[in-house]
């Protein structure tokens, strides 16, 4: 293994400068070139490559985003695409890759690893953490600290104004933003994808608390499950009361990535590189029971990540 190129690809996530800077620093270390690729599979097409240096990385551990820049890229899913992009790894000679991204930028992975051209790795960047075979994906547990601490500040003004907050959060398809969010904040209701949910109930939950004199109400809806706006106006026509709407959008993505992130993303960057060495190729590595681990991609793209039943259960209860 004499040259490995790292990508970040499909949405950014906190914690992928700290994922490439250790792909860097490790490969550094063990004497390996290192290529960073611009805009995930664009720049892998269009040849992108910088090489970098130790000094490539300095100051980026604290930092949201991904100074690879990213990019979605159609052409690549493509037959054509992949061959371009072929082209350019022999070009620079490269032996192996390592893609941070989500299960899409896996398949792109995979697609290559396939060839037999170069051996890929794929780090799970996503703050959907809809990604099987990983506890929890890079940049999902600073995007729930986020949504979080929006929370926190909805209480507030929610509370001195005696009313009801729909507050809607990313995810795509998942629900895990939403679900692990809500239970941190204390949402009264979390609405998922994964579940079906009748706002008939929720407007009586409501009631009943109001009744019992709860000063206020946050309901979390994941984009996935259904619109926020939507929830809101059937909240207030079903109940009466003053309700507002939050939908936070792409302040999810951005932030400095928590020190959970940061040293996950350390220690996945790290193993991608040692299982180049091993000439390891198309596996993901993820953190799974407190040890990363590299799963084959084949396996790990055909499992759909399950909804945690159990703190689904308890958010309900503790929100009683
Ligand atoms: P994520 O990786 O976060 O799931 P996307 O689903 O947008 O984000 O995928 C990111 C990029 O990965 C796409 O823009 C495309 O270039 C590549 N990609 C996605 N699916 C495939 C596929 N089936 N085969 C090859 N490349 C793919
Ligand atoms: O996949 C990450 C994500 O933030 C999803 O939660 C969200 O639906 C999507 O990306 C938004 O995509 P874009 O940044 O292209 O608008």
């Amino acid at each position: 293994m004499r040259r490995i190129g790292v990508l970040t690809s499909g949405g950014d996530a906190p914690g992928m400068n700290a994922a490439v800077r250790a792909v860097v620093r490790k490969c550094i270390y063990h004497d390996i070139e290192v290529f960073g690729i611009q805009r995930g599979y664009s720049g892998l097409i269009n040849g992108e490559f910088q090489q970098m240096q130790l000094g490539s990385v300095a100051d980026i551990i604290q930092r949201g985003g991904t100074i690879l820049r990213t990019a979605r890229c159609p052409e690549f899913v493509t037959r054509a695409g992949q061959e371009k992009a072929i082209n350019q790894i022999r070009e620079f000679q490269l032996d192996g890759l390592v893609v941070i991204g989500g299960d899409g930028s896996f398949r792109g992975a995979m697609a290559l690893g396939d060839t037999g051209v170069i051996k890929t790795i794929g780090l799970p960047g996503t703050i959907d953490n809809d990604i099987a075979c990983t506890d929890v994906s890079i940049g999902f547990d600073t995007a729930m600290n986020t949504i979080t601490d929006a929370i926190n500040k909805l209480r507030d003004t929610a509370t001195s104004h005696e009313r009801v907050f729909v507050l809607e959060v990313m995810g795509r398809d998942s629900g895990s933003l939403a679900l692990y969010a809500g239970l941190a904040g204390g949402a009264e209701s979390i609405l998922v994808p994964e579940k079906d949910f009748d706002i008939n109930h929720i407007c009586s939950r409501l009631i009943r608390g109001y009744e019992r004199g709860k000063l206020h109400s946050i309901i979390l809806v994941a984009e996935g499950a259904a619109s926020g706006i939507a929830i809101g106006e059937a909240i207030k026509k079903c109940t009466g009361m003053d309700t507002r709407v939050t939908i936070l959008g792409h302040l999810q993505r951005g932030g400095t990535p928590t020190a959970f992130d940061r040293n996950i993303s350390s220690r996945m960057g790290a193993k991608a590189v040692d299982l180049l060495m091993e000439g390891r190729t198309n596996l993901m590595v993820g953190l799974v029971a407190g040890e990363i681990v590299g799963t084959e991609l084949s396996y790990a793209l055909s499992q759909k990540k399950v909804l945690n039943e159990e703190i689904y259960e308890l958010a309900k209860i503790l929100a009683i």
